[in-house]
This record gives C-alpha cells, sequence and structure tokens, in this order.
C-alpha cells in the first residue's frame, strides 16, 4: 500500500524574503520535513541571526545556506549561481513589501499613494518573480522542481473599506495589483514549463500581528472559521505544495484564509 508522506527529503528549498514572519515559518517547516534551504532576503543580518538559531535547534549547518539579494534591482542571471551551488529545485517567493512596510506613499489613502512607490512595489512583488524564475529554471536544466508563489486573498479581491474606518491601516492599490500579476504569472509559467516544473500560488488571509482590535474584531467576524490565520495555516500549505503528495496539481491558487474570500 502506497503511505501518503510529507517528505522533502531530496528537496533543496529557495525561499525569498526568509528573514520575514512567514519566510521564517517556511524555513523550519521546510528543515522540518527533511528538505534543505537556501534563503535570500535583504536584511543579512537578520538571515544571519536565524540560521545560528536554526543550528543551535538542531538543524544541520550543511543544510542551510543563505544570500543577501536585494529585489528590487534584480536582473536575469543575478540568481543563477545562487540557485546552481546550493542545487535548487524548489522555490518559495515569498518576499514581497507588505501593508507594514514602511514606503512613502504606501499604505495610505488612494490620493496619497505615490508613483515611485507603486513601481518599486510592482518590481519587489512581482517581477523579481519573473527574473527569480528564469534564473531558477536555468539553473535546474530541465531537472524536475516546483515553484510556490505567495499571493494574496487582495489578488482576487478588492479592500472591504468598512473593516479600516478609525484605523491608521491601509491597503494600497500596489499590493493587490502586484499579487493578482503573480497569479497570472503562476498561470503562465504552470502551462510553459508543464511536465517538468509544477507552479502554484498559495494566498493567504491576514495573518494576526497585534493589527488594531477593531480591524481584528471585524476581520474574524466576516471570516467563516471566526479568526485570523497564523504563519503555520500558511506553510502547511506551501509544504503540501512543494512535496510528492501535490505532484498532479499546477496552475493553482490556494486560498488559506479561513473562507473570507467565500462571504
Ligand atoms: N502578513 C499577512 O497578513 C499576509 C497576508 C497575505 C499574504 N501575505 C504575503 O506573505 C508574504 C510574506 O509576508 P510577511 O507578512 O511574512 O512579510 P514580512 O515583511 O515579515 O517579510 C517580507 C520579507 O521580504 C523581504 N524583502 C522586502 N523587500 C525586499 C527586497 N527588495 N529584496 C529582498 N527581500 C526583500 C523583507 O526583508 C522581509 O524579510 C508576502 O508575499 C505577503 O504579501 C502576507
Amino acid at each position: 500500500m502506497k503511505r501518503y508522506d510529507l517528505d522533502l527529503v531530496g528537496r533543496t528549498v529557495g525561499v525569498s524574503g526568509a528573514a520575514g514572519f512567514l519566510g521564517r515559518a517556511i524555513v523550519q517547516g521546510v528543515l522540518t520535513q527533511g528538505g534543505d534551504i537556501c534563503m535570500f532576503d535583504l536584511d543579512e543580518k537578520r538571515l544571519h541571526d536565524f540560521k545560528n538559531d536554526l543550528v543551535l535547534s538542531g538543524f544541520s549547518s550543511d543544510r542551510i545556506s543563505f544570500y543577501t539579494i536585494d529585489l528590487s534591482s534584480l536582473k536575469v542571471g543575478d540568481c543563477f549561481d545562487m540557485f546552481a551551488e546550493s542545487r535548487c529545485n524548489c522555490l518559495v517567493n515569498n518576499a514581497a513589501f507588505v501593508g507594514t512596510s514602511e514606503l512613502e506613499g504606501w499604505c495610505v489613502p488612494f490620493e496619497g499613494q505615490c508613483l515611485d512607490t507603486w513601481r518599486k512595489a510592482l518590481e519587489v512583488n512581482l517581477t523579481s518573480n519573473f527574473t527569480l524564475s528564469k534564473d531558477f529554471v536555468s539553473s535546474l536544466s530541465g531537472a524536475k522542481g516546483a515553484i510556490v508563489n505567495i499571493d494574496s486573498i487582495y489578488a482576487h479581491l478588492g479592500p472591504d473599506w468598512n473593516l479600516y474606518e478609525g484605523t491608521e491601516m491601509g491597503n494600497p492599490a500596489a499590493y493587490g495589483v502586484s499579487k493578482a500579476g503573480l497569479v497570472q504569472l503562476t498561470r503562465y509559467l504552470a502551462s510553459t514549463l508543464g511536465p517538468t516544473i509544477r507552479v502554484n500560488t498559495v494566498a493567504p488571509g491576514g495573518i494576526e500581528r497585534g493589527q488594531d482590535l477593531k480591524f481584528q474584531q471585524r476581520y474574524r467576524q466576516k471570516t467563516p472559521l471566526r479568526r485570523m490565520a497564523t504563519e503555520e495555516d500558511v506553510v502547511g500549505t506551501v509544504l503540501f505544495l512543494l512535496s510528492s503528495l501535490a505532484d498532479y496539481i499546477t496552475g493553482q491558487s490556494i486560498k488559506v484564509d479561513g473562507g473570507y474570500i467565500i462571504t
């Protein structure tokens, strides 16, 4: 009888934004399930400290490499050596400017959102995924692989401004637009790179991180499972899509949102 295990032995997973909240949880999940890791992010110190923490908690240093990379100025070819040296056969495009990123003209009402920031967000949240995917695919040179892109419910929905009323929180146009582009890039790559490489996205709902309590309460009320997401909720689906359990899944966007999107 076939056993169905979520086993990542033999997979080396490149994770962008690996120093961030979700990135760190994905890295820990991959290592726990037997995969190796190549972490990359803008923030060298956080990557370095995180690797030390992982080694202290018992993961072998040989299974973890890290690279400092700025996705806002990436050219095709910049990441080829990183993928080849670390023998990545999986890629998780997780880095992005998010609601809490401190950029001018970002998380403010539409009238205040500025063009420079819109362009920068599209560069980091969308264009870098095109560039990284090209280098990843060339470094694989025909071997099997998997890509998981992290999108968002806001790739699929407009913001409900009632949630934000009376809070300092915002939802920039470029965020949802970049994530919607990523969903289409996923479909394009899935139909182009199959049958060798599977490409999917995971769309998390809002992750609870001490947001304004009014927002949290309204968000929970709208969500069938009556809570916001945790990083761990999202990691399970990422690991599943990287594993052989998902061998017949490509081109999909799986929502991990407690049902938010159906209301
Ligand atoms: N937090 C949420 O509620 C939520 C909801 C839906 C989707 N997501 C998605 O999940 C992913 C992770 O989000 P998070 O909440 O963990 O964010 P985070 O801010 O904790 O992590 C993002 C990481 O990306 C890195 N990064 C940003 N700009 C970069 C650049 N130019 N070059 C290289 N690295 C760069 C940051 O250094 C950071 O470590 C994002 O794609 C986000 O859009 C988050």
